[in-house]
């Protein structure tokens, strides 16, 4: 279902030292499974996992499908780690474009999915409100600590929006929060809204397979059952020490680090992929970025970013590895016609399929790029689906606890992440 090739960073790396690094990160690997290394009481994303809770799966399922029934729009409040999963997964699930089903004769409306709270733009707030107008909304609201001021803010000006134009808002706004702590646990219980919980030990950006995730990814039809237990597969596999990818992953990566690479580029052919590589940027980002160390995580979305940074790519500064993450069947089978005018020269290309040319552009770029200098490795997805989804999650996981445990850092805090916030509340006068 997944297959990993991390050939192509072979050049780059000096194999003289290789086996001490690979006994540090199998070291590694063992600090994780056994709950041993840093920032341990964090673990909480192996946890559910290990202990799958079927009966929180199934009630999300069927809130998630009264949403979908009675809902034009889903509004989404979160930011960070409580909106990049459910955004990375039901992106890079959905059609490119929305369309409304008949079913024997039935029209049905499908759901949209719409993210509030993740940035402070008045503009789209307002406009975003003026979009919903005359439709019927229900709200996920998400903060594992309730107090996080982008979807706070959002929140309020949305539910004085919500009481305005409906009866039963108890009904249509659905909290996913702390269990005791936090303003949003507070005000859910005083308002009488439905509630989901963020267990205590799992970090946000570890949360895509708590209700955080699910709950959106449900309510936008997709099976949420096969999402995680390809996780809980995955987990499973890579439990072993020998021939585990996510050990080769963080130590192939941590060995450029060491040689002085300082970015790693995730580069998708297909925009709906792009979902899953901002939710990696922030997994690898704020896991691994500090003390000054960590490789800076980038995306680029082919072949449109070629022709914007395709130049750097080729031939910028060499600190770059670049990571393909490349999806092998699409939907589409789109043939390129006949012409017997030919007048864009393009006969050449009659008969062949879409896919076929942007097969062809990934392999000539990553030939490119190994050939300019950069590192190349490259995951593949069989199939981009539910249960693929969920074991790239894991994968990842996994795999950036161990280039932590490598690098020296606790994974699992983000204390630089409250820098901003401090300056940003002096400056609005907050005690
Ligand atoms: O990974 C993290 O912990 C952060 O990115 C948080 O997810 C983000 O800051 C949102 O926090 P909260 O869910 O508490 O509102």
């Amino acid at each position: 279902m997944i297959r990993f090739d991390f050939t192509g960073t072979d050049p780059f790396l000096d194999k003289s030292q290789w086996d001490g690094v690979v006994r540090r990160a199998q070291a590694a690997h063992r600090a994780v499974l056994s709950g041993t290394g840093p920032g341990n009481e964090w673990l909480g994303w192996r946890r559910i996992l290990q202990q799958p809770n079927d009966a929180l799966l199934e009630d999300i399922s069927a809130v998630g499908k009264e949403i979908s029934e009675r809902a034009d729009v889903l509004l989404c409040i979160g930011i960070g780690g409580s909106f990049l999963g459910s955004e990375a997964i039901i992106r890079a699930l959905s059609p490119y474009f929305r369309s409304n089903s008949s079913k024997e004769g039935v029209e049905t409306k499908a759901l949209e999915v719409i993210y509030a709270g993740h940035h402070l733009s008045s503009t789209y707030l307002s406009e975003l409100l003026a979009y919903l107008e005359g439709k019927s909304v229900y709200v996920n609201v998400i903060s594992k600590s309730g107090t996080t001021l982008e979807p706070a803010v959002a929140f309020r000006i949305i539910r004085s929006w919500m009481e305005d134009r409906f009866d039963d808002c108890e009904r249509r706004i659905i909290a996913t929060t702390d269990q005791s702590k936090g303003a949003l646990r507070q005000l859910s219980e005083k308002m009488g809204y439905r509630t989901y919980i963020i267990p205590d030990d799992v970090g946000g950006r570890f949360s895509v397979l708590t209700p955080v995730g699910l709950l959106p990814i449900a309510a936008a039809g997709f099976d949420i059952r096969s999402l995680f237990y390809g996780a809980v597969a995955m987990m499973a596999e890579l439990a072993e020490t020998e021939g585990n990818p996510a050990i080769e992953y963080a130590l192939r990566r941590y060995a450029l680090h060491e040689r002085g690479f300082t970015t790693e580029v995730l580069s998708v052919f297909e925009p709906r992929l792009a979902g899953v590589g901002a939710w990696w940027q922030q997994l690898f980002g704020e896991s691994e970025g500090k003390e000054g160390k960590g490789l800076f995580p980038a995306v680029c979305t082919f072949s449109t970013d070629l022709h914007s940074l395709g130049q750097y790519l080729q031939a910028g500064r060499r600190n770059l590895l670049e990571t393909f993450l490349v999806a092998e069947k699409e939907r589409s089978t789109l043939l390129i016609p006949a012409d017997p005018a030919n007048l864009d020269g393009l006969n050449y290309l009659s008969g062949s399929t879409l896919s076929r040319i942007n097969q062809a552009a990934f392999e000539g770029t990553s030939k490119a790029h190994l050939q300019g200098g950069v590192p190349i490795q490259q995951i593949t997805l069989s199939m981009v689906n539910e249960e693929a989804l969920g074991r790239l999650i894991y994968f990842f996981e996994h795999a950036v606890s161990v280039g932590g445990y490598l690098l020296g850092v606790n994974p699992f805090d983000q204390p630089g992440v409250e820098a901003y916030k401090m300056e940003m509340f002096g400056l609005l006068g907050k005690s």
